[in-house]
């Protein structure tokens, strides 16, 4: 310690900038602007250069990674950032290779994937955005950012908010869906969560709006893939998230792998420059995707890493991840002409100005304190919210003859090869989460709440994705014998996330085919999926009595599937996504166009010209909204403020909501709204407000939400982004297939 407090003033002797200690309110540093220019005017442009490089550490402090030389290259000042180092001591003794030893001891920043979780981990994000509850969300980032901070963190690259409408695309997982609306709201929440009020707290941390943009409309699902759409599709659909992450005070974004209509994203000047740092005023730091500005060339939209570090930086990148070609180019490229000081500047001054807003010129230590890591790491509240959030989380998709919830006095037969599974059951990118012996099993979930004496038996039956069924024999012994199955099926964690795309959908190995020969014992089955996309279940809403989705549910995931199947929670998640009947319905989504010959289903007197399939309704087998509960809620009573609605005035719509069940229970009141006829088409309804409301058995509620003309905005055929006079009709209920409406007309 008393090495580290003289090694500290020396810093601040010889980097002429105060550096304090966590528990020392001395040294205080001049104000940011003037701060950062100070500081910059004795820069190197070589310097300046370095400062937009990110190394990958790969979590250790040894070793080749994204270039030769990881530690040198620190010593000597060529690091603006490391990936993937974590944990406190460990990244004490990296900062120290900067701060101690490079000509301006200015400290790296520390960047990792907290997506769910740092240790404790919650659902993932297409689960936690089924709980339809942004205080839900933001507490799981909130607590995120704590343990991740405690763990020597600056920076998580998330949010990811692309919006998503194919469950082929593996990362439907990471984000809150397919719904603009719903979207924008949980990107919001996240950025609140990690970066809190304050970022110089040293429990916050900075969020990254990712993948900026349109990833998620990867042609055919398949990741990485090209898209190409007109402005106001990538303006009305695709941005609104991001654009809401910046109202939000985010200060990082992450530029997307994709091409959109011919530029990729990492060389995209249109979106980056323009549309991000000069229309909405962005004053954060972008950063690419890993190797993304080298993987330009594969694009063929550069002809080598000079080139295509130039393109970027031009465009408005403003560190490379990993791929060093501005650590290898850039300098060249400014002797050349090619890049100018100024854009150097510029992107200097925004890395700089994240690492000053962190506080790490006061103190480059601040994060790397193991009594605090120790303390915040699987804390008991963080524990609890992760079980809270996960409850909030699971989708009663059926619920044939009130199967659900089970008598804690039955004789239950648990089958599937996620009954007892602790290592898939947090799912993909769980930062640190801990799996087995950490995770809570379904089994554990259910011994926990049920004790000794419960009448229930596990067994995997058939593996999640091989064709081993020897396995068989022990299963169906028990499910003979049992009142009730409950079998417990999915994916593998990894199937879904990066990389995971896929053609076929369906329940994955012997599953489904377990499943069929478990129907033929006449019991009731309930399903209870694990999955980090929609899956294609068709035959399952038709045959099994029951089906629950709890997602991937993160470390208590296990209490929460137990506390809902004994309906000590009742179920009150709603679908961020759709899920098709089939594969070739894809992308099938609530808030599509009519089309000039739209499909009325079997009643429509026309059946052939019509915009259809032959051999499959147009509708998803669960739309967006969607999900049941133990209770029922009935809607009644709609009331619009007023039939005109004036541009300058707000328009109120109050619904009544009666729990009609017998239970308890909390039902997510959405809006929707539909544009009648417009300068350019609009959507057949699209979400507008959503609000959870707690009834007790017989309660009723009024819920009312407020429209004003600025929520009718779209990009009309000038693309201006206004909203039009005239006719609105609007829907209230529990999903997009709302029925209960009312109308309005827009006036000057
Ligand atoms: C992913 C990003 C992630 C990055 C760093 C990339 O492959 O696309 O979402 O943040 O790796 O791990």
């Amino acid at each position: 310690m008393r090495r580290r407090l003289l090694l500290l003033s020396m810093l601040t002797l010889a980097s002429g900038y105060g550096q304090k200690k966590n528990d020392d309110k001395s040294v205080k540093i001049k104000p940011k602007a003037e701060f950062v220019a100070d500081l910059m005017s004795k820069m190197t442009v070589e310097e300046k250069i370095y400062q937009l490089v990110q190394f990958s550490s790969d979590g250790t402090v040894t070793g080749r990674k994204s270039g030769d030389n990881y530690i040198t290259r620190i010593q000597q000042g060529k690091v603006g950032s490391v990936l993937n180092a974590t944990g406190a001591a460990n990244n004490r003794m990296i900062q120290k290779l900067a701060v101690e030893n490079s000509r301006l001891k200015i400290p790296l920043l520390f960047g990792h994937d907290v997506i769910h979780g740092y240790k404790t981990i919650f659902p993932i994000n297409l689960g936690m955005a089924s709980s339809f509850d942004p205080a839900a969300v933001e507490k799981a980032a909130r607590v995120a950012a704590v343990e991740a901070s405690a763990g020597g963190i600056h920076w998580t690259f998330a949010p990811m908010v692309d919006i998503a409408r194919d469950p082929r695309w593996g990362r439907v997982s990471e984000g809150s869906g397919e719904d603009v609306y719903l979207g924008s709201k949980l990107a919001a929440a996240n950025v609140r969560g990690f970066q809190g009020d304050d970022l110089s707290k040293n429990n916050t941390i900075l969020a990254c709006a990712k993948h900026f943009a349109a990833y998620g409309a990867a042609e055919a699902g398949r990741d990485y893939n090209t898209t190409d759409m007109s402005e106001r599709v990538l303006r009305d659909t695709y941005l609104p998230p991001f654009h809401a992450a910046v109202d939000a005070g985010v200060k990082t974004f992450m530029a997307s792998f994709n091409e959109i209509s011919g530029v990729p994203s990492t060389g995209n000047k249109h979106l980056l420059r323009d549309v991000l740092k000069e229309e909405w005023k962005f004053d954060g730091m972008v950063v690419s995707d890993y190797t993304g500005v080298n993987e330009m060339i594969a694009h063929g939209f550069a002809k080598d890493d000079q080139d295509a570090a130039q393109l970027a930086l031009n465009a408005g990148m403003d560190m490379d991840m990993v791929g060093g070609t501005f650590m290898n180019t850039l300098k060249k490229s400014y002797d050349e002409g090619k890049v100018s000081i100024e854009v150097i500047n510029d992107a200097c001054k925004r890395v700089l100005d994240v690492k000053y807003d962190l506080g790490l010129f006061e103190d480059p230590y601040r994060y790397f304190d193991e009594a605090r890591e120790k303390e915040n790491t699987y804390k008991p509240d963080f524990l609890e919210a992760a079980l809270d959030v996960a409850k909030k989380s699971m989708v009663l998709l059926k619920n044939k003859n009130n199967v659900l919830p089970l008598k804690k006095d039955m004789k239950i037969a648990f089958v599937g090869p996620l009954a007892s599974d602790e290592y898939n059951i947090i799912g993909s990118w769980a930062a640190l989460g801990e799996r087995d012996g950490r995770a809570v099993s379904v089994k554990e979930g259910v011994m926990n709440l049920l004790g000794a004496n419960a009448k229930v038996t596990f067994d995997a039956g058939v593996e999640l994705s091989g064709n081993k069924s020897n396995m068989m024999k022990a299963a169906y012994a028990n499910a003979l014998k049992a009142d009730v199955i409950v079998a417990v099926m999915g994916e593998r964690e990894n199937q879904s996330g990066e990389a995971g795309s896929q053609t076929n959908i369906d329940l994955p190995g012997m599953q489904k085919e377990f499943l069929m020969q478990l129907r033929g014992l006449g019991k009731p089955i309930v399903l209870v999926l694990m999955n980090g996309r929609p899956l294609t279940l068709s035959w399952e809403d038709e045959n099994i009595d029951a089906i629950l989705e709890t997602w991937w549910s993160g470390t208590r995931g296990g209490d929460a599937i137990a506390q809902t199947l004994f309906g000590d929670n009742n179920p009150n998640g709603k679908l961020p996504i759709s899920f098709p009947r089939s594969v070739g319905q894809i992308p099938v989504y609530y808030n599509h166009k009519n089309t000039g010959r739209p499909y009325l289903g079997q009643s429509d007197s026309e059946q052939k010209y019509k915009s259809r399939y032959t051999d499959s309704d147009n509708s998803p087998l669960y739309p967006f909204g969607y999900g049941l509960s133990y209770t029922k809620f009935d809607y009644s009573n709609l009331k619009l403020s007023t039939a005109k609605l004036k541009f300058n005035e707000k328009l109120k719509i109050s619904v009544e909501v009666t729990n009609t069940g017998n239970y308890a229970g909390d039902e997510v009141v959405q809006l929707y709204v539909k544009d009648v006829v417009g300068s350019v088409t609009r959507p057949v309804r699209e979400l507008k407000g959503f609000e959870k409301v707690n009834l007790k058995k017989g309660e009723k509620k009024t819920v009312t939400f407020e429209l004003s003309s600025d929520d009718l905005k779209f990009y009309n055929i000038d693309m201006q982004n206004t909203a039009e006079a005239g006719d609105f009709e609007i829907f209230v209920g529990g999903s997009s297939d709302a029925t209960l409406n009312g109308k309005f007309e827009l006036v000057k």
